[in-house]
């Protein structure tokens, strides 16, 4: 068996509950990159089994501690357990959405592997060399489980890079239309799975935009909209309703969506958010609901300081468009920026702006992509529902 030592502190961290093991913290190494191994403490005890990475920073993440997994029967019983205890979560949540996510990681114990479904289709991500090499597998495991037309490897996004894996998109299973129609809540959508931002959707805000329907009224503004998550959903209580992307591709999407949903009076305008709001300010505009749904700004912690800068300015401007009573919700999906953090820059930009804000929701990603207790990098999605008080 292929097995790596690593040092006291990847021991304990690992007993604490995380499951990562850093390459700093790798003694002695007899595996290849992709294999699964044993993974043995600083006084030859054996750990568990886990993914190795002969590339990535994260070098182990764990699948399970002590003596449990041998043999290859063995790993595919476990990913197809765990691949079950994952769907049967989520069908337990009733959603009423025909997208969302069916396995979310270290969060159902499946280290590096997201599946989404939209409709009758999955999306698949490996983001790891030990979950890319078991790609065939879990192909199998949810084709027979989930009986889909096809399955997508959305395996395009940057972090392969840093398991020195390539960035493809692959038909695995059946075929997949251009265009798929998934519905969430009251709202349709029209999703290109090959080319779509994540896996076609932002999947994590669905619930968010449940909530935010709860207080969307008058004049609607969604900033950084991508295809019209949160504007489709709250233009039916808002008589005037524009939103706004840098993506002509995605501002498209948007017009389309709108018309596919019978809220024509949805706007759709290709801008940079930070001009925009500049330019919204000295023209006097005002909102009595203002969306902030920005892309990740803090992709590193080199990045953080710059990130902030970009929070707050952001922050600063909708809340100076507000109406008083009126509501704004805003996200942050920077992991590096941590909720905290995020409450601290709305502060500041709450005193900066004159504007006194209370805040109404306190919320996270979807129930469907839960946080794993102990695994900060698990909770990403910050969303807090502010009132403008009058
Ligand atoms: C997190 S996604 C938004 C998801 C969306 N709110 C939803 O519910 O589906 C961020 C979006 O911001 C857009 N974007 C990135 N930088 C931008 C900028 N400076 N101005 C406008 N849009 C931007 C991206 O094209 C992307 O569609």
């Amino acid at each position: 068996m292929a097995s790596v030592v690593v040092s006291a502190r990847g021991e304990q961290r690992v007993r604490a509950g995380h499951p990562w093991i850093y390459r700093a913290d790798v003694v002695d190494v007899s595996a290849d990159g992709g294999e699964i191994v044993d993974v043995i403490g600083p006084r030859h005890r054996k750990i568990g089994s886990a993914l190795f990475s002969d590339r990535s920073q994260i070098s182990i993440r764990m699948l399970t501690l002590g003596d449990g997994l041998e043999g290859a029967e063995r790993i595919e019983g476990l990913l197809r357990s765990r691949i079950e205890q994952a769907v049967r979560f989520r069908a337990s949540l009733q959603l009423d959405a025909t997208a969302y996510r069916l396995v979310h990681g270290e969060a159902d114990l499946l280290p590096s592997l997201v599946v989404d479904r939209y409709g009758d289709y999955l999306a698949i991500q490996a983001l790891s060399q030990g979950m890319d090499r078991l790609l065939p597998a879990i192909t199998l495991i949810v084709v027979d489980l989930l009986h889909p037309k096809g399955v997508l490897a959305r395996n395009d996004p940057k972090v392969r890079a840093l398991e020195g894996l390539p960035q493809s998109v692959d038909v695995l299973h059946g075929e997949i239309p251009d265009s798929i129609v998934v519905r969430e809540g009251p709202v349709e959508y029209d999703v290109d799975l090959r080319k779509g931002q994540k896996t076609g959707l932002f999947l994590d805000q669905r619930e968010n935009r449940e909530a935010a329907a709860r207080y969307a009224r008058g004049r609607l503004l969604d900033c950084f909209s991508y295809n019209g998550g949160f504007a489709l959903r709250l233009a039916r209580t808002c008589p005037e309703a524009e939103a706004l992307d840098i993506s002509a591709d995605a501002v498209d999407r948007i017009r389309a969506n709108a018309v596919r949903n019978g809220v024509p009076h949805l706007q759709a305008r290709e801008v940079n958010v930070f001009d925009e709001l500049r330019r919204l300010e000295r023209a006097g505009a005002r909102y009595d609901t203002i969306v902030l749904d920005p892309p990740a700004f803090a992709k590193n912690k080199a990045s953080i300081p710059n990130a902030i800068a970009g929070y707050k300015e952001i922050n600063l401007r909708a809340m100076r468009l507000l109406n008083p009573g009126g509501y704004l919700i805003t996200c942050s999906c920077s992991y590096n920026v941590n909720e905290e953090m995020f409450a601290s820059i709305i502060h500041d930009a709450s005193v900066d702006s004159h504007t006194p804000v209370t805040m109404v929701e306190k919320r996270m990603q979807g129930r469907d992509h839960p946080v794993l207790i102990g695994v900060s990098e698990t909770f990403y999605l910050k969303c807090f529902i502010l009132r403008r008080v009058e």
